[in-house]
């Protein structure tokens, strides 16, 4: 485990007793990080972890200008990768890693784990199965107000290294959805305001992305406004709704509301599920040769594409192509 911070400290935690995999070390330039994790094996520096043995795979859990340089060093010394979102801020720094994972060989996963929540692998089937008719619009908002407690000078906060802040922080697991949806965006809108906090990369961010097949996603992610998580589907005979009941990092559960054209809506409850262990679980597996990885490569450049074009779009306040 790379990065012993806020979500580093919770995946350590998510995977305590896995079946699939075993955290083993845990890395962190900062010893009051370090000394935070209890139990686990720490090292300072990154490449105590490559130069490991007992190393199969890493897991990023580090500021985001580090993903791309962590993702190639851990290719160039045979480890399988795991990134947190975003993979990397820059197309460029995007084609460099995965070309270095796929000279390598190396599996690569990425936190986006809502795909791994039952309700939207449900939503999914019911769109590849034609259950909605033609699926139209994606509507989604992630908005939550964690970052209120950080220190102004929190790197999450920072315009240089979180560009966009609403966006690396939850808007683009909606943007993932979005691709998986509809593939690859070909133009974004997006506003980007500092309207209710002193945050130098924005408090208040929507988006609007075109698909070249003419369907839209439009999405919201708020860093100031207490935890909401929606996401919807609209389908020319029907849509689905999905509304989260908290954060994914302590899941209770989703309710769905399901239209059909001529029927009574349908209310469904779905249980918590782990999301963010399943998908590193999956990782692991895909590592392993047992099964395939669900985010595909030519997906992943598609988010970074996309998170580059909003970044674009949100400085020059006009449409931008995603390139
Ligand atoms: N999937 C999700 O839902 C989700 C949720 C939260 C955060 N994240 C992602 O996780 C990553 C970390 O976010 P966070 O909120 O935990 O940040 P954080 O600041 O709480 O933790 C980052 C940690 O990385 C350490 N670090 C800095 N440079 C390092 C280096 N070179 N090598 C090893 N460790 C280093 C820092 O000391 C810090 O402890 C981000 O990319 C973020 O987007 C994903």
């Amino acid at each position: 485990m790379v990065g012993l911070g806020w979500w580093g400290q919770k995946i350590v935690r998510d995977l305590t007793g896995s079946q699939y995999l075993q955290v083993v070390l845990g890395v962190d330039p900062d010893k009051a990080s370090r000394e935070r994790v209890e139990g686990l094996r720490t090292a300072p520096a990154y490449e105590d972890a490559l130069a490991d043995p007992a190393v199969d795979a890493v897991i990023l859990c580090t500021p985001h200008k580090f993903h791309a340089e962590q993702i190639v060093a851990a290719a160039l010394a045979g480890k399988h990768v795991f990134c947190e979102k975003p993979l990397t801020t820059s197309g460029d720094e995007a084609r460099t890693a995965l070309a270095a994972v796929a000279a390598a060989g190396v599996q690569l996963g990425i936190g986006h784990e809502r795909r791994f929540e039952p309700a939207v692998m449900r939503l999914r089937d019911q769109c590849r199965a034609g259950e909605l008719g033609t699926p139209l619009v994606f509507e989604g908002n992630f908005s939550q107000d964690k970052f209120l407690a950080l220190p102004p000078d929190n790197w999450r906060l920072s315009d240089r290294d979180a560009p966009v802040g609403p966006l690396s922080a939850t808007g683009i697991h909606l943007v993932d959805l979005a691709i998986a949806l509809f593939g690859p965006p070909v133009e974004v809108w997006a506003r980007l305001s500092t309207l209710a906090t002193s945050f130098a990369n924005g408090d208040t961010l929507t988006v609007t992305m075109g698909f070249e097949g003419g369907q839209t996603a439009l999405i919201t992610a708020i860093l100031t406004t207490p935890f909401a998580g929606r996401v919807a589907v609209l389908g020319s005979r029907g849509w689905v709704e999905i509304r989260d009941r908290n954060h994914p990092e302590l899941p209770r559960g989703w309710d769905v509301t399901t239209v059909h054209r001529g029927a009574e809506p349908v209310s469904t409850f779905y249980p918590p599920h782990p999301s963010v262990r399943e998908n590193i679980e999956r990782f692991a597996r895909a590592a392993a040769g047992e099964v395939s990885y669900p985010v595909t490569h030519e997906e992943m450049l598609a988010n970074v594409r996309t998170f580059e074009a909003i970044t674009a779009s949100a400085r020059s306040g006009r449409v931008e192509p995603v390139r």
